[in-house]
């Protein structure tokens, strides 16, 4: 317990520092063996208190006894000691908040240098992020910049704009995850999560005229059930060039270039015909099978090949749409090609990953091998 406030008879500068460092001496003594709630609340009480703290009663006696003159002098130390307390109050009240109490948590925080230290393990680039940067520096080299789009897009730049009208069978090899509550807006402007990465094409070109060479790196989204290979969620690379003179052979050099930088100088390519509705013509790129070299495996269902992106030349009616905003982009002056890859799919080649899910299970034994 503390003494009582006793009386102050001289008001000099040395008698008021002796007062109030005393008074300080006392608070912190009191603060420091704080352990408990209760007894952070009876400090409060005794020295913050309206009517009986002890800071009362010293503006009380000892403000109003003080000659006119040092009334000054008293009133600047008595804030400060003021803030003092309220300061340790504080320091007391976040203690009991993270259960370090005072006394005893001051000595338990005491260092003894001679331990060896706490071990901090070093973060490590996520797989899926180390694939995802290693494809967009393939293209960064090539002079590609970088680009970004939302997720939760609307139906026009996911679907429409990229020459999936309304109605178009081919909406439906995209599962698609809406947002709810869109009926009534108009089609083109109802919310979903992206489900490719193709969007961000319609939404580059709109922002600015040929020549365009731009990688796209992001998450996409599709209401798929998830299984080895397949997760809801999973990422994207897309490419777009656009510029006069643009041809199938140059996305054949550009993507051979591309896959030898990433799975080595070995691999060759093929091109097979698809089906994209943003693109005229397209194609399917298959590698030759980086397990068996192309003899043919288990990996690669014996064939030698596989399969990894898709791609082809911009559609005249993509060009259209983005023509609508930049009449730069008229199909007669300028052709381009796109391509769209999937970065688990490589990921899992590239590192022997059998299944997706190992990703984004969170699981230290598995992520701390990329380390
Ligand atoms: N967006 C396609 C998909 O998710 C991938 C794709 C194919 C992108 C061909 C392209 C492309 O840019 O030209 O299945």
């Amino acid at each position: 317990m503390n003494e009582e406030i006793p009386n102050l008879t001289a008001f000099d500068e040395a008698a008021l520092d002796e007062a109030f460092a005393r008074l300080e001496r006392q608070a912190r003594a009191a603060a420091a063996a704080l352990d408990n709630d209760a007894a952070v609340e009876a400090f409060r009480l005794e020295w913050l208190g309206r009517k009986q703290g002890r800071l009362n009663e010293v503006s009380g006696r000892w403000l109003k006894a003080a000659p006119a003159e040092a009334k000054k002098l008293l009133g600047v130390r008595f804030n400060a000691l003021k803030a003092v307390v309220e300061g340790l109050l504080d320091a007391a009240l976040g203690a009991g908040q993270d259960g370090s109490w005072g006394g005893a948590a001051l000595a338990a925080e005491a260092i003894d240098i001679t331990l060896p230290g706490t071990r901090r393990l070093a973060g490590a680039e996520h797989p899926i992020t180390r694939t995802l940067n290693e494809i967009t520096r393939v293209f960064a080299a090539l002079g590609y910049s970088v680009g970004v789009g939302p997720e939760v897009e609307t139906d026009f730049y996911n679907f429409e704009s990229m020459n999936f009208p309304p109605g178009h069978p081919a909406r439906d090899t995209q599962d698609t995850l809406v947002v709810a509550g869109q009926e009534r807006r108009p089609q083109r402007d109802r919310l979903l999560m992206r489900t490719h990465t193709s969007p961000v094409q319609m939404r580059t070109m709109e922002q600015q005229p040929p020549p365009v060479r731009i990688v796209i790196p992001g998450k996409v989204h599709r209401n798929d059930a998830a299984d080895a290979t397949h997760s809801p969620i999973f990422h994207q690379v897309e490419g777009l060039c656009v510029d006069t003179n643009i041809t199938f052979s140059d996305l054949k050099g550009t993507l051979d270039h591309a896959m030898k930088a990433l799975f080595g100088s070995a691999v060759k390519t093929r091109f097979f015909p698809s089906f994209f509705p943003f693109t005229e013509p397209s194609a399917d790129v298959q590698i030759s099978c980086i397990f068996c070299g192309g003899k043919g495996c288990r990996k690669c269902k014996q064939s030698g090949w596989i399969e990894l992106l898709g791609c082809g030349m911009v559609d005249p009616a993509v060009f259209a749409f983005a023509a609508e905003k930049q009449p730069g982009y008229d199909p007669k002056k300028i052709s381009g090609f796109a391509f769209g890859m999937g970065v688990e799919r490589i990921a899992m080649m590239k590192y022997g990953v059998s299944e997706i899910g190992s990703f984004y299970a969170g699981d230290m034994r598995f992520l701390s091998q990329f380390a």
